[in-house]
């Protein structure tokens, strides 16, 4: 299936007002009969949906100034041919993070035992779509192997373990090209939500064998692994002001201070429906300051369900609104989307009862968040 919006609009329009007028024949033949045999459509089918007609969401963010505007993928959606057929698109995704596939336990899962197997098959279709990759992530407390967390290691083995890790993974990935903008642009999310909401530093096997030194123990074994990625620190609660950016802006004044690598910090951007912060653009501002570039890492909106018009059109304008924050920074270098499709949003098993947090429907249909990420990238009002 092709990924033209304008044709598949017109072709959609055509064929509900079609089915219309044949219901209006047959309710008018057949009133009694045909009134009572009309099924009660689905609450689905009368929700608003985006109408948008584009050639694509990273030909605008391009236009605008941003180096794309990409998604999350993983690999069992892979093999969802109508799935893929959007992905594909580098019209609309001119960058993708593997959602999974790069993680510790996908990629080490004994000691000194790498399998790139799932990295592989999203990094091959990142090249052969000339799209860019943000890889992600090389230490993280999550989705560790127990090996990592129940061997009792020294400090100076942990900081032999990570540098291996390191090595291996990002070594393997080293400057995966990609058409457009050469290796530069590819990123690693090198250690991934270091901090605790209050700003302090979180408490895991890194933090309590380390301390804080296990993040540039990090940054300059991925520095040394792929010299040309540009290197991050991802973590969610500090796209707004607040003890956890302040604790952010902190650690980057730091690891500059030390003269560790540090190029930029992931704005992961997991929101919530009618409570998007209002201090987006103040708290990237303070970020830029620092001369570090910064990036939306996986946005979603999500929302508690069923889906209302009234929450779809909150959604547009959050999306409106965390879209148009990027771009009035220029330090901001892309907007990644945590998932495209709710189809296979990670919302609803995590977050029980919460979903529909992306702009693309179960369907792949566009939602009214798709037009407000729209006129944000073209600069209009809503
Ligand atoms: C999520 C994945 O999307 C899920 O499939 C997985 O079960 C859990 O992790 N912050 C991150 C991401 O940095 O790696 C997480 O991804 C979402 C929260």
């Amino acid at each position: 299936m092709g990924f033209k919006l304008g044709e598949s609009k017109k072709k959609k329009k055509k064929k509900k007002s079609s089915q219309a007028v044949t219901l209006a024949v047959l309710v008018g033949a057949f009133p009694a009969i045909q009134a009572a045999a009309i099924p009660t459509p689905a609450a689905s089918s009368t929700l608003p949906t985006g109408t948008s007609v584009v050639s694509g969401l990273n030909v605008l963010a391009k236009a605008a100034g941003k180096l794309y505007f990409g998604s999350a993928t993983d690999n069992p959606e892979l093999n969802d041919t109508t799935y893929t057929s959007y992905l594909d698109n580098s019209n609309h995704f001119g960058q993708i993070t593997p959602g999974n596939a790069l993680k510790w336990d996908a990629t080490e899962p004994e000691p000194n035992t790498f399998t790139f197997t799932e990295g592989d098959q999203v990094t091959d279709l990142v090249k052969s779509n000339g799209q860019i990759l943000r890889a992600h992530n090389l230490v993280w407390h999550e989705q560790l192997p127990s090996w990592v967390t129940s061997n009792n290691y020294s400090a100076s083995q942990l900081t032999e373990v990570i540098q291996n890790h390191i090595s291996n993974l990002a070594g393997h990935y080293k400057g995966q090209p990609n058409t457009d903008f050469g290796f530069r642009q590819d990123a690693w999310d090198v250690v991934n939500e270091p901090f605790n909401d209050d700003g302090s530093f979180r408490s895991d096997v890194f933090y309590d064998t380390l301390g804080s030194s296990y993040i540039s123990i990090a940054l300059d074994a991925a520095r040394e692994a792929d010299p040309n990625a540009k290197l991050y620190i991802n973590d969610y609660n500090i796209e707004y002001t607040g003890a956890k950016a302040t604790a952010m802006q902190n650690l980057v004044k730091t690891l500059q201070s030390d003269s560790v690598p540090i190029d930029g910090i992931g704005m992961e951007s997991h929101f919530i429906v009618g409570e998007v912060p209002t201090t987006l653009v103040e708290n990237f501002q303070a970020f830029a300051d620092l001369g570090v570039e910064f990036a939306i890492t996986e946005l979603d909106i999500r929302m508690t369900l069923p889906e209302t018009a009234d929450l779809l059109e909150q959604q547009k304008q959050d999306y409106y609104t965390v879209v148009s924050a990027c771009l009035q920074v220029s330090a901001c270098k892309g907007i990644t989307v945590w998932d495209w499709t709710d189809k296979y949003s990670w919302i609803p098993s995590t977050f029980p009862g919460q979903g529909a947090a992306t702009p693309f429907d179960d369907n792949y249909e566009e939602k009214p968040a798709f037009d407000g990420i729209v006129a944000a990238l073209q600069g209009q009002s809503l």
